[in-house]
C-alpha cells in the first residue's frame, strides 16, 4: 500500500507515520505533499528520504495537479496530518474511504472550518471541559464529518493553558495515528 501524506505545518504526525512505516512490509509512505513551501514537514520528509512536493493553494482548488501527482505515485491511501485546506471533491471521489484525517478534539464537538490548532483548545478551555482528545476519521465533502475510525481522550482542567492541552493531545496523536492507519490498511485496503 502506497501512502501520501498531506500536511501544512510542522509535520510531527507525518514524521511519526514515516518512521512507523519505514521498514513495514504492509505499506510505505511514498510522498509528502504540502501547500506551504516553508512547512516544517518538508524538512522532516527530506530527513526521512521521502519525496515531497509543494503545490500552491490554487492546485488544491482545481485538484487536477494533485490528482495527477497522486496517480503518478500510484497512491492507495491519503493521510491528512495537519492539512489546513479543504480537500477538493474530485480528490475525495477519486479516493472513496481512502482519505484519513486526524482532528485534535473529540468530534463532533469542536469541528468544522477554522477549528484547528489553538482555536480548538481555546474553545475546550472556554467550556471548562474535563476531557478532550483526538478523532481519526474518514474524509468526506464536509469538514470533519466523515465516519469516525478512532477516538482517544485525556483529562484536562480549566487551569491548563491551550499549549498544555495541545501538548497532551499531541502525545495521543503520535501514539495512535500510525497504528490506526496500519489497522485500516490491514482491514480495508490490502
Ligand atoms: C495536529 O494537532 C493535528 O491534530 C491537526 O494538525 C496538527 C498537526 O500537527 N490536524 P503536526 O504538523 O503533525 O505537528
Amino acid at each position: 500500500t502506497k501512502i501520501a501524506i498531506l500536511a501544512s505545518g510542522s509535520g510531527s504526525n507525518a514524521e511519526k507515520i514515516m518512521q512507523y512505516f519505514r521498514n513495514s512490509q504492509l505499506a510505505e509512505v511514498a510522498c509528502v505533499i504540502s501547500n506551504r513551501k516553508k512547512a516544517g514537514v518538508l524538512e522532516r520528509a527530506e530527513r526521512a528520504g521521502i519525496e515531497s512536493r509543494v503545490f500552491p493553494k490554487e492546485a488544491f482548488e482545481t485538484a487536477e495537479p494533485i490528482l495527477d501527482y497522486l496517480k503518478e505515485q500510484a497512491i492507495d491511501l491519503v493521510i491528512l496530518a495537519g492539512f489546513l485546506l479543504k480537500v477538493p471533491a474530485e480528490i475525495i471521489s477519486e479516493f472513496p474511504d481512502k482519505i484519513l484525517n486526524i482532528h485534535p478534539a473529540l468530534l463532533p464537538k469542536y469541528g468544522g472550518k477554522g477549528m484547528y490548532g489553538h482555536f480548538v483548545h481555546d474553545a475546550v478551555l472556554k467550556n471548562k471541559d474535563k476531557e478532550t482528545g483526538i478523532t481519526i476519521h474518514l474524509v468526506n465533502e464536509n469538514y470533519d464529518e466523515g465516519n469516525v475510525l478512532f477516538q482517544a481522550s485525556c483529562e484536562i482542567n480549566p487551569e491548563m493553558s491551550a499549549e498544555e492541552i495541545a501538548a497532551k493531545v499531541q502525545v495521543l496523536e503520535h501514539q495512535h495515528f500510525p497504528k490506526v492507519i496500519e489497522s485500516y490498511i490491514s482491514e480495508k485496503i490490502s
